[in-house]
């Protein structure tokens, strides 16, 4: 038996991916570029153990065993990866198991996540890089091309692919739409290119989505036209702006092609029909917000963006990261009695949540915000607070980290 455990980010997109051209292959309509999370905030941890002795292929999802034996997507991961193994040699150059040996060895995955599965936080995308990064561990996989992995990934869940990589992060949507070889992520900066950008993730649910991305984005290539028009006509530019801008740290540029595909991919989920509504009153405050906030400072200082759910993410620069959240918490403070339940935890930094309660926030700015028409004071909409930068992709762990039973490679 072999075994590999692994830790994988998540990532949230700044142009988003949204409509699939090959179902069969999970390629895009359109390319795609995401700020890689920094783990030690939000991430999934994996373990894959192999052996010839296993009788199927088996996963344990955050403690629970999943039948995949039916999984396309898991099963292209695991197909995919082996198809790059390498035979295993051992530190005395004894040949351990011969690469056109492991086909016919089972593979058992254990994955757990830090943060709310499924609830547009892009869990799938942690999930599924770590899957591939603990095979291609554990099987020596070489790649053949650079990113060839992150096709496999891609394969698994289309945002999985750029959480393969560290800082900023491109999903080049490719040509090839027989093959899908081409349909891959590539590192735009690294996570060190860009040490002041945070990300503030305000967690408005933790409940499962009620529209998976997978079938929100089949309806709405089906029946909305603005998808079309934007994978057409708008994505390409704004690709090219965007990581220009990152590559300049240019805060302003970077927030304000952010802001606006956040908001142009929820236009076309209202244009999909019947429509989807991923953001709720609680966005959309969030949003007016953020917007007063730009116009007090006289700049993009703060910018926020959603996935398929009602979580917001702000990005912004370290300057300004005591004032944003002080202000978000006068908008969006804990419930009361919920954190006299479970202490601390509202906010996963401690120190800065002490700095934003003592934060004197200017009174102009307040007005300001009140004029958006949300209370300050009421807690509970958002349930939970993180505050995390960009990072790098996947890491590998120590045997001890590991969630599969080293004997029996059972779920520990
Ligand atoms: C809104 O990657 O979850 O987060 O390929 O069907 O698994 P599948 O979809 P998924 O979709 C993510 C959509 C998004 C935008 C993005 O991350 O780019």
């Amino acid at each position: 038996m072999f075994s590999a455990t692994v830790s994988a980010p998540t990532n949230i997109a700044c142009v988003k991916y949204w409509g699939k051209k090959s179902v069969a292959l999970n390629t895009p309509i359109n390319s795609s570029v995401s700020v890689t999370l920094d783990q030690n905030d939000l991430k999934a941890v994996t373990t894959v153990c192999v052996s010839k002795s296993f009788k199927k292929d088996r996963l344990w999802l955050n403690g629970t065993e999943e039948d995949v034996t039916k999984s396309k997507r898991f099963m292209a991961c695991i197909s995919g990866v082996k198809r790059l193994a390498t035979t295993k040699v051992s530190t005395e150059g004894e040949v351990l198991v011969d690469k056109s040996e492991w086909k016919h060895f089972g593979v058992h995955v254990s994955s757990m996540n830090t943060f709310p599965t499924a609830a547009g936080l892009a869990s799938s995308a942690a999930g599924y890089a770590a899957l591939v990064a603990g095979l291609a561990e554990v099987f020596g996989a070489k790649e053949t091309y650079p990113g060839e992995l992150s096709t496999i990934a891609r394969q698994g869940s289309g945002s999985a692919c750029r959480s393969l990589y560290g800082g900023f992060v491109a999903w080049r949507m490719g040509k090839d739409h027989d093959t899908g070889e081409d349909s891959l992520a590539q590192q735009v900066c690294d996570e060190n290119h860009w040490p002041e950008l945070r990300a503030l993730i305000l967690v408005v649910s933790d409940e499962k989505k009620d529209t998976s991305s997978t079938e929100g984005m089949s309806t709405s290539v089906n029946t909305s036209k603005l998808l079309g028009y934007r994978a057409s006509t708008v994505v390409d530019e704004r690709m090219r702006s965007i990581e220009k801008a990152y590559t300049e740290r240019d805060f302003e540029t970077f927030g304000k092609i952010t802001m606006q595909d956040s908001n142009q991919f929820h236009a076309t989920c209202l244009d999909t029909y019947p429509p989807i509504f991923y953001m709720n009153d609680v966005s959309k405050s969030v949003i007016k917000i953020v917007h007063a906030y730009n116009r007090w400072k006289g700049k993009v200082a703060a910018a926020y963006t959603f996935d398929a759910g009602p979580n917001a993410v702000i990005y912004h620069l370290e300057d300004v990261a005591d004032e944003l959240l002080a202000l978000m918490l006068q908008y969006f403070p804990d419930d009361k009695f919920l954190g006299s339940l479970f202490g601390s935890s509202f906010v996963n930094n401690p120190q800065a949540w002490d700095r934003a309660k003592a934060f004197g926030l200017d009174d102009e700015l307040l007005r300001m915000c009140d004029a958006k028409g949300r209370a300050r004071g009421m807690g509970g909409d958002v349930k939970k607070i993180y505050i995390t930068k960009s990072g790098p992709g996947p890491i590998v762990l120590s045997k001890e980290e590991a969630l599969l039973d080293p004997e029996t490679g059972l779920n520990c």
